[in-house]
């Protein structure tokens, strides 16, 4: 059986003194992937902004364990090094690094020693085939000037070369033309295809999933999951909305 990576129980999150998650129940082996839904308000975003530390997202009560460490206790920054990544809603622009020089960073952050540049690269090039980057965008500022997709790619990018223990996609699809989500959904295939890493995927819509296997899929209204199930449980939104769900 695998592994214990996340396990969030009790989870109640404020957010500026409002209580926006009340109870939130969720645990995710590693290699797993799950999927969240819900209706907009839901708390979603909520959830992946406190699970990275985010000192808006107040924790009120709860628990929440990362790879059987008190994840609560630590700062963002040393969540991210022990293998946590998010992918924002919308992502920022930093500007004065470069998209390479930033992946390279946060690896030698994490791993404490340098990188070879040749390996580097040789792997960077290989992730943004996938991607269908263009190579010249290794060395562009961080996002800036870039279009909503090219940041949803820099994202992916990111992920792929950070190879965290889980990921959480927060709506890495929104605002995506077809062609744009099938590359996007090749890149988390890609990132998922050995099972290392866990996912959270945050989505409104199915495209980025259609190609992906999942394990389980939560439904959160109010700030509570409502339901818990297999894939079958997306068919079932699709069908008939979160309305089933708000009444219960
Ligand atoms: N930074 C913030 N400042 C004020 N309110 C926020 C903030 N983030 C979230 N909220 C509020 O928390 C609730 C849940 O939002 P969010 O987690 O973004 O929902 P979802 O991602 O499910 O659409 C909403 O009512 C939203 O207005
Ligand atoms: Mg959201």
């Amino acid at each position: 059986m695998a592994e214990q990576l996340l396990s969030i129980n009790g989870l109640c999150v404020n957010v500026e003194e409002k209580p926006i998650l009340h109870g939130v129940n969720l645990n995710i082996k590693k290699g797993e992937t799950h999927v969240l839904m819900g209706p907009n308000g839901a708390g979603k975003s909520t959830l992946g902004y406190a699970l990275m530390g985010n000192p808006k997202y107040e924790i009120t009560s709860g628990i929440i364990q990362f790879n059987g460490k008190d994840l609560i206790e630590q700062s963002a920054d040393e969540r991210a090094k022990d293998g946590i990544f998010l992918s924002f809603q919308n992502p920022l622009e930093v500007p004065g690094i470069s998209l390479s020089n930033f992946i390279r960073n946060a690896l030698e952050q994490r791993s404490r020693k340098r990188i070879r540049l040749w390996d580097f690269q040789k792997e960077m090039k290989k992730a943004m085939e996938v991607l269908q980057m263009d190579p010249s965008y290794a060395d562009r500022e961080l996002n800036v000037g870039f279009s909503g997709g090219e940041k949803k790619k820099s994202e992916i990018l990111q992920l792929l070369m950070l190879k965290p223990s889980l990921a959480i996609l927060d709506e890495t699809d929104s605002g995506l033309d077809v062609d744009a989500v099938r590359t996007v959904s090749r890149g988390v295939q890609e990132y998922q295809k050995n099972r290392k890493g866990a996912l959270l995927v945050i989505t409104h819509s199915t495209g980025i999933l259609e190609s992906l296997p999942v394990d389980f899929v939560h439904v959160l209204v109010d700030g509570t999951i409502v339901a818990s199930g297999n894939r079958s449980l997306i068919d079932e939104i699709n069908t008939h909305g979160f309305e089933s769900f708000m009444k219960s």
